[in-house]
């Protein structure tokens, strides 16, 4: 295999509205580790993400939390970008899809398909909320389900039933954003005529592009005859306008995939080395990979090389699509807290043992991989610890005592060692192949007859002997030589690990081609623990604390909202007028009480001087007591958009600091205040 390749590599970008969950980090972990492989192999591997930041959920989330889309994505942004790091999952680039590449490259994507008569436009009739002025996406619809009856369901699909309808056949139907009864409305949409590309994707499907379960499914659809695609939304959008029809927008997954483009793009101003038009032009030998899950399959398997084709760009060399992540058999489950955040996790556990484990599941397949915490915990203990960090751990300590640290040039076990090199390049293919999983079963096969000869060689007992120190130390160099060969293997998987075991061994960064090197006369440095055993305490705990993080209201003062961040970063900068809109008061609350059916909130009905307001409030879990906040004063925003709810209106809010659950503070203002006066 030649090893100067030219490979650009993808993960799914992330929506800019949510907090990355051990389930996205399958596939950032996954992506992460066969990148890493490439590049200790030699190859000059590039890896992109960005946020994807466009689309209406994101335009109502800003909305909701009283910032603008942009603040909204940069914040989120920034969270996302800190779990990543802290993942180890190393991108080249994170860029967004909200970016001046992005828009340029989606408009000059859209023209030259419009150019090659790929675009068509015809009325299409939909829901649309008078009262909010906009069309309705189907979730956004809330109905009685056609089939069976059942109250509050979507406007695409039953959850009681499963039957799925379009949202004209609901009964009763609702705006899920303002509860008023849609009403029907034509408007003028784009479409991109995907049978036009009928050929080139039955081609590109069959042509070793895609695992078979998936090029399976493709056939399906395939035979089933290709749609056209419905490419536009109607302001208002959080978007980017289609060029020459205002108030028409992109659809977000139209720019999404494009961010692949844009990311990279963004990157080659700042790295000579890549040529943006060598990696995406139409005879392109550059490889591209795009690392997704199995939900997103039709996005990227069939609109994308089409519009790719359609526009003049080379399409992908193969999509690497991977499962779902189930916890303990099940799906994630708030309740039961195994929706796990990435900083939940990171808070209790240390991100390589997760890394680890994934790995040690993860095929080439697409079949879902289950997070077993009871086999989480045997698996990196037995493995991790158990074989690889005590081979070094058994050994350091002679060597160290016995010979001041350096290493003797003598091979005490030259067929295990050439057992090692000869293993590398299964363990290759295997990296290569995405076979992680035969990759850590070969590795740890190997630190098991590392440890079994260690043991036969008893060193311990030796070094009790007079006249065996040489042999001691012959046995520990080979022993620590074996170690260094299992870092590299591992590598990719565990990259902190291995930097802790380069700095032990005194070695510069270790490549793939390093495994067939020995250390001999080589002085180490001293040995300090490479990685501790999970204690199940923390286990639990991460569970607990998953299961806090839902049942903490909102904090009314939480910057970003509904407590989704644990970690909160500060909010985007604002000026003093955006400050000094907020009309902000000292409240007195006359009455506070218990909400019938309602598991967070209390009522409070608020004098603020001139006026009585009534305020829902996400705080009953700290104040169970309700009647004791009754004459207290605090702090109320009383220009909020009132808000209308299950149990009545909302008018403002009033504040409120901490995590959530037990520990949410009112703020009360020092005694002497007055109902009414305004905060400046
Ligand atoms: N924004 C789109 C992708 C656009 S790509 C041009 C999206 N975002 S996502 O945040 O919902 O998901 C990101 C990736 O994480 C997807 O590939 C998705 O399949 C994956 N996963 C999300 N939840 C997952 C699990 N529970 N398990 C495994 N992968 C999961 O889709
Ligand atoms: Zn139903």
């Amino acid at each position: 295999m030649s090893e100067n390749r030219q490979i650009l590599v993808t993960s799914a970008l992330p929506y800019a509205n949510g907090s990355i969950h051990i389930g996205h980090l399958v596939e950032y972990i996954q992506t992460d580790i066969w990148v890493r492989f490439q590049k200790m192999r030699g190859n000059q591997c590039t890896y992109v993400c960005a946020s994807d930041a466009h689309g209406s959920a994101i335009m109502l989330r800003a909305e909701k939390e009283g910032v603008t889309p942009e603040q909204l994505i940069d914040n989120v942004r920034r969270e996302h970008t800190t779990d990543f790091a802290d993942f180890l999952v190393e991108f080249d680039n994170f860029h967004s899809t909200h970016s001046e590449e992005n828009r340029e490259l989606s408009e000059s994507i859209y023209l030259a398909l419009r150019n090659a008569g790929h675009i068509a436009d015809r009325a299409v009739t939909q829901y649309y909320d008078p009262d909010k002025g906009m069309f309705l996406a189907d979730r956004f619809i809330k109905g009685t389900c056609p089939k069976c009856g059942a109250a509050d369901q979507y406007g695409d699909n039953c959850e009681k039933c499963g039957a799925t309808y379009s949202p004209t056949e609901l009964k009763d139907p609702r705006s899920a954003i303002s509860g008023a009864v849609p009403v029907l409305k034509e408007s003028q949409h784009f479409f991109f005529k995907l049978p036009n590309f009928d050929a080139t994707l039955k081609q590109w499907t069959r042509g070793g592009a895609l695992q078979d379960a998936v090029a399976n499914k493709i056939a399906e659809w395939l035979d089933a005859g290709l749609q056209e695609w419905d490419i536009s939304r109607d302001a208002p959008y959080f978007g980017f306008e289609i060029p020459g029809e205002p108030g028409k927008y992109f659809y977000v997954w139209v720019d999404a995939p494009i961010g692949y483009m844009a990311s990279f793009k963004n990157l080659c101003a700042r790295r000579p080395e890549l040529d943006f038009d060598a990696y995406w032009k139409k005879d392109s030998s550059a490889e591209l990979y795009h690392f997704i899950g199995k939900d997103i399959v039709n996005f990227h398997a069939l609109f994308w090389p089409a519009m790719l084709e359609g526009a003049g760009y080379r399409k992908p060399t193969a999509l690497n699509v991977h499962g779902f992540l189930t916890v303990d058999g099940q799906k994630m489950s708030k309740s039961r807290g195994t929706f796990i955040k990435a900083r939940t996790y990171l808070d209790h556990l240390n991100p390589e043992y997760l890394r680890y484990y994934y790995a040690s599941k993860l095929g080439r397949g697409v079949d879902d991989l289950d997070l077993n915490l009871e086999d989480f915990v045997q698996k990196v203990n037995s493995d991790l610890v158990g074989k690889v960090v005590n081979i070094a751990s058994r050994c350091a300590g002679f060597i160290h005592k016995g010979n001041g640290g350096v290493l003797v040039a003598e091979n005490a076990a030259p067929e295990l060692t050439a057992a090692f090199t000869a293993a590398a390049p299964g363990i290759a293919e295997a990296y290569e192949n995405r076979d992680f999983a035969r990759a850590m079963r070969e590795i740890m096969a190997l630190a098991d007859r590392a440890n079994a000869w260690i043991a036969e060689q008893a060193p311990w007992a030796l070094n009790k002997q007079e006249g065996k120190q040489a042999e001691v130390q012959a046995i520990c160099a080979t022993g620590i030589n074996l170690f260094r060969q299992l870092v590299i293997f591992l590598k990719p998987v565990l990259p902190k690990l291995a930097e802790a075991a380069e700095a032990f061994l005194n070695v510069a960064p270790l490549t793939w081609a390093q495994h067939q090197d020995q250390l001999a006369n080589h002085s180490l440095n001293a040995f300090s623990p490479l990685m501790t055993r999970i204690e199940s305490a923390k286990i639990d705990a991460m569970v607990e604390a998953s299961k806090e993080d839902l049942a903490s209201g909102a904090p009314a003062a939480a910057p970003t909202g509904n407590g989704e961040l644990t970690k909160e970063p500060v909010a985007a900068e604002i000026n003093f007028d955006a400050f000094a809109a907020v009309d902000l008061r000292i409240a007195l609350i006359e009455k506070c009480e218990f909400v019938e059916g309602a598991d967070k909130l209390l009522r409070l009905s608020l004098d603020i001087g001139d006026e009585k307001r009534n305020v829902f409030s996400g705080i009953k879990s700290a104040y169970p007591d309700p009647s004791k906040l009754e004459g207290r004063l605090t702090l109320y925003v009383a220009n909020l958009a009132p808000r209308k709810m299950k149990f009545g209106v909302s008018e403002g809010m009033v504040l409120a600091a901490g995590p959530g659950g037990e520990e949410i503070y009112l703020l009360s203002p020092d005694s002497g205040a007055k109902p009414g006066q305004r905060v400046k």
